[in-house]
């Protein structure tokens, strides 16, 4: 694991932007992997930003998104499709039918998440997977005691996740419970994997992810056993590493 202490929250989030352009330029035909989360709305607005200024281009990409909730379609304003369009595809060029995220809405969700790791293993394996963690240790909808070795599926959010994650949901706006997560196995699978955490609330798990025992409690620790893994923190969230 390589670990990348930045003094500030931007200079973390610029960091990534940086590996994320790196590895667009190296191979403009990647395979993406995506997050969600407060944590990375900087980072796609700096993308927006590099594409804009003409140095970044996603035409030639394809992406997959770690996790949907489950129930909500892509027109939801809080479904996760509803957040790549708003916050990063509708402002760049990946190619029409080029993105992908698990179908919340399906009928048969199970059987959604089934279809999902078999398209990402048909049109992977994913160059690049960008990571957030979870003030527990998650990454996508990877609760703790979620096996080191899950494939995509569907899975219930742990109570501290719904907590952190209410910010996101209006008064009386139902929240689901349940999403359809990229298992642990399959994000290992990536090439690469980029993980940007910043601020104090993350830093009990960025030290359990970098210092703690390999441990499905800390499903983040999975990515000691990866072997292009890199950590961006800043120093807030680097606090508790010794
Ligand atoms: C969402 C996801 C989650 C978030 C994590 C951190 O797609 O994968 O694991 O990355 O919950 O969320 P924020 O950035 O809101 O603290």
């Amino acid at each position: 694991m390589r670990i990348l202490i930045e003094p500030s929250a931007e200079q973390a989030v610029s960091r990534t932007v940086g590996l994320i352009a790196e590895q667009m330029h190296r191979n403009p035909a990647s395979v993406l992997g995506l997050a969600t989360g407060g944590t990375m709305e900087a980072v796609y607005a700096g993308l927006i930003e590099a594409h804009r200024a003409g140095g970044l281009s996603f035409a030639g990409a394809r992406s997959f998104n770690l996790d949907e909730y489950v129930g909500l379609s892509g027109a939801h304003p809080q479904s996760y499709r509803h957040y790549m369009q708003d916050r990063l595809f509708r402002h760049v060029d990946f190619p029409r039918g080029a993105t992908h995220l698990p179908r919340g809405d399906a009928e048969d969700p199970v059987a959604a998440a089934q279809q999902y790791e078999a398209r990402i293993a048909a049109e992977g394996p994913i160059d690049l997977q960008l990571l957030g963690l979870g003030t527990n240790g998650h990454i996508g909808f990877n609760e703790p005691t979620s096996s080191l070795a899950s494939r995509s599926r569907v899975t219930c959010l742990a109570p501290s996740t719904l907590e952190a994650n209410s910010r996101f949901f209006g008064p009386g706006e139902p929240q689901p419970g349940t999403a359809i997560t990229m298992g642990i196995g399959t994000i290992l699978e990536a090439r690469r994997i980029v993980l940007l955490a910043t601020g104090a609330a993350k830093a009990e798990a960025a030290a359990a992810m970098i210092e703690g025992p390999l441990s499905a409690f800390c499903p983040a620790s999975a990515l000691q056993m990866h072997t292009d893994a890199t950590v961006v923190l800043d120093e807030a969230a680097a606090a508790r590493l010794t």
